[in-house]
Order: structure tokens, then sequence, then C-alpha cells
């Protein structure tokens, strides 16, 4: 080997071992960063039952649950858990714009690379957005996320 070549194979390593040639993102490596997602997750704050209630209403007339379940990975994420991965402010944005967040948000963006499906914009409101994220942190609750 040359030494152009002895050069050329330890960048090529370097680089490889920063990730850039393997394109799916590992599991240990850092979680992406999403301006929407700086402060306290979203099952940090409370939910209200009423508010629940109209919330899991929605999540059902408004198809959500034709692509999502807790505790069970249908074709999409898996929502257990998601008010302690995601602050309220993103899953709001996921809710309302999930097409631009696929494209933009760099968390959406590896979710999209793993599951290979856009998430449809269902046309909800943002009053109709903060009731299904109750649905969702009630959910949390029942499941022991949220204690
Ligand atoms: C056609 C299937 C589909 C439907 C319908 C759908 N989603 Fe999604 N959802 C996805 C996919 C796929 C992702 C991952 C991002 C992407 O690839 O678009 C996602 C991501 C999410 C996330 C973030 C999950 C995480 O782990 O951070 C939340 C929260 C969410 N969806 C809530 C909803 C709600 C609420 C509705 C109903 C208004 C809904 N979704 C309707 C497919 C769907």
């Amino acid at each position: 080997m040359n030494r152009t070549l002895r050069w050329c194979a330890a960048i090529l390593g370097i680089a490889l071992a920063a990730g850039c040639g393997g394109g799916k993102v590992s599991s240990d490596a850092p979680a992406a960063k999403s301006p929407y997602d700086a402060g306290p997750r979203a099952g940090e704050s409370p939910f209200a039952n009423v508010f629940a209630t109209k919330g899991e209403v929605l999540f059902k007339g408004k198809g959500c649950s034709a692509c999502h379940a807790f505790g069970q990975r249908l074709t999409c994420p898996d929502l257990k858990g998601v008010t302690m991965r995601r602050t309220s402010e993103w899953m709001q944005h996921q809710i309302l714009h999930p097409e631009i967040m696929t494209k933009e948000d760099p968390i959406a963006k590896e979710l999209f690379a793993t599951y290979m499906t856009q998430m449809p914009n269902q046309g909800l409101t943002q009053e109709e957005a903060l009731l299904v994220i109750d649905f969702i942190k009630k959910k949390d609750h029942e499941l022991g996320v949220i204690q």
C-alpha cells in the first residue's frame, strides 16, 4: 500500500466510524435534535380526563388508531411512551403538519426513514390535537409510563 492509499483507507475508516457511510442510524447513536423538542416532556404536565375522553373519540374517528397502537407496533410507531419521548409542542407539530415534519424535522425524518410510511395530515385543528395529546397522556398514565 503506498502512502496515498493508506491515507484514503484511514479517512474512509474515520468516515465509516462516524456513521457517514451507513445511512441507517444505529440505536445507540445520539437522538436527533429538534427545535420543537426542547424542554419538559409532554407527560410531565397534567392531563384532564374530560379532554382525554374527547381525545379518544378523535383518535378513533380521525383514523389514528388504524396505524397506531399502545404497547404494540402496527405499521407505524408504537405510541406507548411517546409522551415521555417528546414535548407537547413537538407532538402538536407532528399531528398538525406531518408532511412538513418528515421533510424538515430531524426526529420525524428519522422516523420516516425507519417506518418508510408518510403519516397523513388528518386535518385536525390545534384544539383537537391538544385533546388527542391528553388522551395519549392518559394512556401512558394507565400503562405506567407516566406516574
Ligand atoms: C397511515 C398511518 C398513520 C396515520 C393514519 C396516523 N399516523 Fe401518526 N405516524 C405515522 C408514521 C409512519 C409516523 C412516523 C413519521 C412518518 O414517517 O411520517 C407517525 C408518527 C406519529 C407520532 C410520533 C411518534 C413518535 O414515536 O415520536 C405521533 C405522536 C403520531 N404519529 C400521532 C398520530 C395521531 C394523533 C394520528 C391521528 C390524528 C396519527 N398519528 C395518524 C403513521 C400514521
